[in-house]
């Protein structure tokens, strides 16, 4: 790119941000932990309030004789993933621990948020030896546009064991109890010690009995949330989660023998389901080394003027990784971003990328462009945010929502019926508030088409990072 057009870029952006007035983010924050009650799966509870979502999957575990009712449909299908749900758990505890001063009236939700999360997860361990990866046959489910509330499909349950293991998705759920278990110990001790002796549990199953899940479900686990990047990095992800919870030294040690078996060839911006890179240097109660010269890194592959930046950004300013649901990598680097700015504005240092200076005021910068871009401060002045602004996705990739409600259709719509629902040019009928797509391309373009669900279907691990940026620039 010439100077020229790098310039050109940078103004564009800017213009971009100068044009839309500036955003409600203690709106957003509402509505983007709103969005976790309508992916909610079971039975709801009196207090729910995206109402157009009824009782879904009461029986899920029954056929084996275990209660796996409950947790959250990942996306805009109605399959129980435990391995990106752990994940979102784990950041929605994250940004409670790191923001949570300013959530304000949020804070009781994020909280529920969070334990509808944890009291599957809970139930998805409790059978010492096992841990229940997913519930639904993703294939049948994935053939079908049906409303979770008349799920015909097989609501099979697939679990890891000691003769099939499942590393990296039982070391996320020890992540997600370990940090969740710090958000509730100032507010109900007992429930709090629960989840941190699970965690250990599962972390001890996990790294006990070594493997990725990958290769135990085969086909169930991919190509739906396959596991590219192995499980070293969800071991010491979980190592270091328990480590903050706990100060225990055997975490501390354990951390640091096992850092160096990550793939050092992967790059220092990967932060996601899949890969935990990024954020294992982010998390605090470690020692320095190495993971202050790793965060460094991280900071340099994602600041756009960075010599060694490794993500793109579109002409309208967005950071773009390839692959689909592309927000959810603006969401987590955005996050790391902001949490690091923190130490680092502590100790007012700057990082050095080649002859480029980050400081944090930077980093925070770099941040809030992504969340403006989100809520609609970008070239089609759209927000990517359901129920926000006065222009957004309308015809999102999600069964529930593109479905009329129980409510309004009572009679049973089966595997086949829900097609013309998904053809049809209309909007959404039930508004899924809150929710934010996978967004628009490389160029700023977006169809808002059901069918093109790489852009236009949400998922629970996009939404989790936004709730801590949001609970910040809301106060900041
Ligand atoms: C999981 O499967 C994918 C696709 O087959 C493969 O690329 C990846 O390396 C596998 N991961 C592990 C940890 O085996
Ligand atoms: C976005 O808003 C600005 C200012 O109101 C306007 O000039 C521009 O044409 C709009 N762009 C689109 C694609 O609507």
């Amino acid at each position: 790119m010439s100077l020229i057009q790098r310039l050109s870029v940078l103004g564009m952006a800017a213009m971009a941000m100068g044009l839309v007035a500036s955003h409600d983010y203690g709106e957003a924050l509402t509505k983007s932990i709103l969005f976790y009650e309508g992916q909610r799966s079971g039975k709801l509870p009196p207090t729910q309030r995206i109402t157009w979502r009824k009782d879904s999957a009461l029986r899920d575990g029954f056929e084996i004789g275990v209660d796996l009712v409950g947790g959250y449909y990942d996306a805009g299908d109605n399959v129980k993933f435990t391995f990106p749900m752990a994940f979102s758990i784990t950041i929605l505890a994250w940004s409670v621990l790191e923001f949570g001063q300013s959530l304000g009236t949020d804070l009781q939700h994020s909280l529920k948020a969070i334990q509808w999360g944890t009291d599957y997860l809970l139930k998805a361990t409790s059978i010492p030896g096992f841990v229940f990866a997913q519930v639904g046959d993703p294939y049948g489910d994935h053939n079908c546009w049906e409303r979770p509330e008349d799920m015909d499909t097989p609501r099979t349950p697939y679990a890891v064991s000691k003769e099939f293991p499942g590393s990296e998705v039982s070391a996320e759920i020890a992540a997600a109890l370990a940090a969740s278990s710090m958000v509730f110990r100032p507010i109900n001790r007992g429930y709090s010690a629960r989840l941190l002796k699970r965690a250990r549990m599962v972390f001890e199953f996990a790294d006990k009995y070594r493997g990725s899940y990958n290769d135990s479900l085969g086909p169930w686990a991919c190509p739906f949330y396959c596991d590219y990047s192995g499980y070293q990095d969800e071991l010491v992800w979980g190592a270091a989660w328990l480590l903050r919870a706990t100060k225990a030294p055997y975490y501390r040690n354990y951390v640091l023998a096992n850092i160096q078996n990550l793939d050092k060839s992967s790059s220092f911006a990967e932060f996601g389901w899949d890969t935990k890179h990024a954020g294992i240097n982010l998390i605090k109660s470690q020692t320095p080394e190495p993971f202050i010269t790793n965060a460094d890194k991280f900071v340099c592959s994602v600041l756009p003027e960075s010599p060694t930046v490794s993500v793109s950004y579109s002409p309208g300013g967005l950071l773009i990784k390839p692959g689909g649901s592309n927000l959810q990598h603006a969401t987590a680097l955005s996050f790391l971003l902001l949490v690091y700015s923190r130490p680092l504005s502590k100790d007012s240092r700057v990082i050095h990328c080649g002859n480029v200076f980050a400081t944090p005021a930077r980093l925070i910068q770099v941040a809030r462009s992504q969340v403006d871009y989100i809520l609609g401060s970008n070239p089609l002045n759209m927000s990517y945010m359901v129920g926000y602004g006065k222009k957004f996705p309308e015809r999102i990739h999600h069964r529930g929502s593109s479905l009329p409600s129980i409510t309004q259709h009572p009679q049973h719509i089966d595997c086949t019926g829900g097609a013309t629902y998904f053809y049809t040019n209309n909007p959404n009928p039930n508004l899924l508030t809150g929710a934010v797509v996978g967004g628009p391309d490389i160029k700023d373009s977006y169809a808002d088409s059901r069918a093109d669900f790489a852009h236009s279907e949400p998922t629970t691990y996009i939404n989790a990072p936004l709730v801590g940026l949001l609970a910040y620039f809301k106060s900041h």
